[in-house]
């Protein structure tokens, strides 16, 4: 696992806006996993801002985002879709054709849409950088604890600690979905690179435990112990509970001294 740690989380964003772009410049036609929350909000609006200064260009990108909840349409400004193109599709050159969640629409069978996405993703050739965020109870997408880290995408019971950490966005409590679809974290897993984003005091257990922890479905974030290519980019607040931060710090200054010397980055 890379772990970056950086100062702040204007810088957080800074730095997974410059790794979007970086893999966009190389493959014009890359698969992005997405993410919605509070985390990359920061990130989506500096990559908006990188479009509009023509330093980047979404047009064959496409894009899979980790969930959606089960119930609620794409013109429900709760709806991740709706968030996706509110913070990104709208304001980019991306095809919307191109940008996909695992929608469960009126009438579907919600156990029928996880194998359809499975399928729509490998059909694209795989996504090449996963953008995660991470939850306090330490999901990614809605992979709550005691998931199985072989999961697939499908159809998850949030637990009460997400409704709550997430009831904020709903005024009426009673509209809010307590089921979503999420890709399972064998299907994030699968992802050529992973890039998780965590900024904030309220992430520093679960940051800790990601890293530092034992792998165990009770801490699903840390099945990317076992990803071959996860990097973690997160602030002083959520680095707080690390308990071996100088070792990260070393080898950031190490990989700084052997680019300079050799190049990369
Ligand atoms: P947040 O959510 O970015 O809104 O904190 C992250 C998550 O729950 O995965």
């Amino acid at each position: 696992m890379d772990i970056v740690i950086l100062r702040d989380s204007a810088a957080v964003a800074a730095e997974g806006a410059r790794r979007v772009r970086t893999l966009l410049h190389k493959k014009r036609d890359a698969v992005l996993g997405l993410a919605t929350g509070g985390t990359p909000l920061a990130m989506y609006r500096r990559l908006v801002a990188d479009y509009e200064q023509g330093r980047v260009s979404f047009a064959k990108a496409i894009t899979f985002n980790l969930d959606e909840y089960v119930g609620l349409g794409a013109d429900d400004p709760q709806s991740y879709r709706y968030y996706m193109n509110r913070e990104l599709f709208d304001k980019t050159d991306i095809l919307h054709s191109n940008t996909h969640l695992p929608v469960c629409a009126d009438g579907d069978d919600p156990d029928s849409v996880g194998p359809v996405y499975e399928a729509a993703i490998r059909a694209a050739g795989g996504i090449d950088l996963q953008i995660l965020g991470i939850g306090r109870n330490g999901h990614i997408g809605f992979n709550e604890p005691t998931s199985s880290l072989r999961s697939r995408t499908r159809v998850k019971t949030l637990t009460r600690e997400t409704l709550e950490s997430n009831s904020r966005y709903f005024d009426d409590p009673a509209r809010q979905p307590k089921i979503a679809i999420t890709m399972g974290i064998a299907t994030i897993q699968e992802a050529a690179a992973v890039l998780l984003l965590a900024t904030g005091e309220a992430k520093a257990e679960a940051v800790q435990q990601m890293i530092e922890g034992p792998v165990s479905a009770m801490w699903p974030a840390t099945a990317l112990q076992l990803h071959e290519k996860a990097t973690v980019l997160i602030d002083d607040a959520a680095a707080s509970r690390l308990q071996q931060r100088d070792y990260y710090d070393w080898i950031s200054e190490q990989r700084r001294a052997l680019e300079s010397q050799y190049g990369g980055g």
